[in-house]
């Protein structure tokens, strides 16, 4: 199975599951939205749509998450799991925020667009590590001046060790959240695909597709909010 149809097989359960699969969710996606959102504010207060492109924008969390905390936002949604984006359209239709899904790969070129905005969470560690830095230098493309891309992620340990340790404490929380057999096993089979790389390499990648300002602004584990912004100019 491949990772599209591994997500399409669970879109329908997928949001109940988030809150102990990700143990840090709040911070986590938080981060993301505190990052993304200074440019979109910049973007209403000048009189314009703030123009917001998903990256393996699945069930739509983090869209949502961005439509909330900042009003007026028109969202883009990238995925290869036709499912999935049936899920969030429906969750963006419910709030009445203007969106549109795009089904394609992330290896694909990205929807025409000038973005205020690029985000992602949880996705771009299915590609390999190439995919991941032409997928970077895409995203930089994509933004307007001043528009910023932020990545939350699953990153790998900086060595073999740390990486089991990373798998350790996050079995043991999820654990403790309440997840069961049943349900590590299913997240231990959809992470077969998985292609995570540190963080430290990740931020290189960026700041190599020419954004400023890259930082890694959360980190818990394995979890990890990073990104940067398009110079003005
Ligand atoms: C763990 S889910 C994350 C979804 C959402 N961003 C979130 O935070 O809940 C990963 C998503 O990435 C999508 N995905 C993985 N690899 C992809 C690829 N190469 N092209 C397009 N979508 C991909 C999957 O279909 C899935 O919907």
């Amino acid at each position: 199975m491949g990772v599209a149809d591994a997500f399409d097989a669970v879109a329908a359960s997928y949001d109940q599951a988030r809150r102990r699969l990700v143990p840090c969710f709040d911070a986590f996606y938080g981060t993301a939205v505190e990052v993304a959102a200074p440019p979109l504010r910049a973007a209403l207060a000048a009189g314009r749509t703030p123009e917001v492109l998903d990256l393996g924008a699945g069930t739509g969390l983090l869209s949502v998450l961005l439509a909330a905390a900042v009003p007026g936002i028109r969202l883009t949604l990238v995925d290869a799991a036709p499912g999935m984006l049936t899920v969030a359209t429906g969750h963006l239709a419910a709030r009445g925020v203007p969106h549109r899904t795009v089904l394609a790969d992330l290896t694909d070129p990205l929807p025409a667009g000038r973005y205020d905005a690029v985000v992602s969470a949880l996705a771009i560690h299915h590609l390999d590590d190439d995919g991941k830095r032409a997928l970077y230098r895409r995203a930089a493309d994509a933004l307007a001046p001043g528009g910023v891309f932020v990545n939350a992620e699953q990153v790998a340990g900086p060595t073999p060790a740390l990486d089991r340790r990373y798998d350790e404490v996050w079995t043991a929380r999820i654990t403790e959240l309440g997840s069961d057999a049943a349900e590590i096993a299913a997240a231990r089979e959809r992470m077969r695909h998985d292609r995570p790389a540190p963080v430290t390499a990740q931020c290189d990648w960026l700041t190599e597709a020419g954004l400023a300002d890259v930082d890694c602004f959360f980190k818990e584990w394995r979890f990890a909010v990073f990104g940067g912004r398009r110079r003005i100019g």
